[in-house]
């Protein structure tokens, strides 16, 4: 049995906890359409429909379910390499149907009425970018802004099991995550909506703002909760979006080096948006040099920080790769054992992948995004960040389904994508044309 439908059952037979505040397992308006959705207008969805497979689907537009909901009219989603390990199924929990995404931004269309009545600052017609984590506000770790963490969006069984307590509930992430519908769709139902959007202002395309919902957040907290500081010499795994901003976030923290890993394209790309990056191609390393040994050659004792913005489900060596394949794991230790072998004496490391299940890493965890997004949106309308950098190709909803294979396979150069709905303006200046994948 997959281990999706596996972990499925067992949540069922030992039940959920009872902490939320909110509605669990709302993953998609059409499992039970008579309180979830809208009778008569529908909207077109990326759904999870298996291990490996995904699909646009015509499903149920979602309806205001409790005070505090906001439903969005969607302008913009992407696609993250998170997105990947739920593709995968490496992430567990996942039911056929799930709506996926879980960065976006777009339009009020209607609000309950606590939600108006909290946050009255919220209009329809208000543009808006969501947090990919869902926080209810008032307990203690929303409290302080650490919204990743919210006691109460989350009553998933199996995850508190495994990590000893409770995420806060993500749009798009399983149910091992709540089971909350994404935004890689026309419309989202945005739990107590009135904590989890931010307002963008006219000077902040969409273009900029949407990354705010994860990305930006990702890699602000990967460099200052790990610790960059003046002079550091910073190596950073992954050339994805995340690493891209990580090194662009230690240069603005003091690093005095950045040097990145990975093994494709991606690594000229980061090099030709910022000159001063150096970087490491592990796949064209001589005989005999690891990683390691070439970070030690390139730096004295090695690096002071060391980044990991991967992801455990990705095997270098053959055993873990076979495991992986049978099941037997879900993530591999190797890239985190590699940072902890480069990393200079009293240095640090950062863990900002996703490692999902069998093995638990104490890194970064999930960037509480409301603690950094006010600060980020000046950073981008001050012109110091410019989160476009990342983007490669903008397409249509109708072809995300298609694209996801593509990013999967890191092929024609996706690096970070804008996913345009019906509802979506004309691209904002100097950013990509649609690529058409139909
Ligand atoms: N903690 C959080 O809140 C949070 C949020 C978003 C993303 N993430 C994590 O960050 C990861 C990176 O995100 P992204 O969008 O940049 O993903 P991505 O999939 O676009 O990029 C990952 C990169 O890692 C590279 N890679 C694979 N194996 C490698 C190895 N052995 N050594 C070095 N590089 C290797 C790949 O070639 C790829 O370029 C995600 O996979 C996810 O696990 C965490
Ligand atoms: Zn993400
Ligand atoms: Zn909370």
């Amino acid at each position: 049995m997959a281990l999706s439908q596996a972990s499925n059952l067992v949540e069922k037979l030992v039940g959920h906890r009872d902490n939320a505040e909110t509605v669990q397992n709302v993953s998609n308006p059409g499992r039970d359409r008579a309180k979830y959705g809208d009778p008569t207008q529908t909207m077109k969805a990326l759904c999870w429909t298996g291990k490996n497979s995904v699909e646009i689907k015509e499903v149920p537009k979602p309806v205001l379910v409790e005070d505090r909901d906001v439903i969005l009219k969607v302008t913009g989603s992407t696609l993250c390499g998170s997105d990947l390990h739920l593709l995968h199924g490496a992430i567990i929990e996942l039911q056929k149907g799930d709506i996926l995404g879980h960065e976006f931004c777009g339009v009020i269309e209607s609000m309950g009425p606590k939600a108006s009545k909290r946050n009255p600052n919220f209009h329809v017609g208000d543009r808006v970018v969501c947090s990919f984590q869902i926080g209810c506000g008032d307990c203690m770790y929303c409290e302080k802004k650490l919204s990743s963490q919210c006691e109460k969006t989350n009553s998933n069984t199996i995850e508190h099991g495994m990590y000893g307590g409770n995420t806060a509930g993500m749009f798009g992430y399983s149910h091992f995550a709540g089971g909350h519908a994404g935004g890689q769709a026309e419309y989202v139902r945005v739990p107590f909506g009135d904590n989890n959007l931010l307002k963008l202002p006219d000077d902040v395309p969409d273009e900029k703002g949407l990354y705010l919902s994860d990305v930006l957040a990702t890699s602000w907290h990967c460099v200052v909760d790990t610790g960059v500081k003046d002079g550091d010499v910073v190596a950073i795994w992954g050339a994805g979006p995340i690493g891209q901003m990580c090194a662009d976030f230690a240069f603005l923290n003091g690093a005095s080096r950045v040097i990145m890993v990975d093994q494709n394209w991606r690594l000229d790309l980061v090099k030709a948006k910022n000159p001063k990056i150096e970087t490491v191609d592990f796949t064209a390393l001589p005989k005999g040099t690891t990683v390691t040994s070439k970070l030690m050659e390139m730096v004295h004792s090695g690096p002071d920080v060391c980044l990991e913005c991967v992801a455990g489900e990705y095997a270098k060596g053959w055993g873990h790769y076979f495991e992986m394949q049978l099941g037997l794991e879900t993530d591999t230790s190797e890239i985190v054992n590699e940072l902890i072998t480069s990393c200079r004496s009293f240095g640090r490391v950062g863990i900002t992948g996703i490692y999902a299940g069998f093995v638990r890493f104490i890194g970064n965890g999930q960037a509480p995004v409301l603690l950094y997004w006010d600060k980020l949106l000046k950073m981008i309308q001050s012109g110091e960040i410019d989160p476009s950098k990342m983007l490669s190709h903008r397409i249509k909803l109708e072809d995300l389904d298609k694209v996801y294979y593509k990013f999967e396979k890191r092929e024609d150069g996706i690096q970070k994508i804008f996913v345009q709905t019906k509802f979506s303006g004309p691209p904002a200046p100097g950013t990509p044309p649609l690529t058409n994948y139909s």
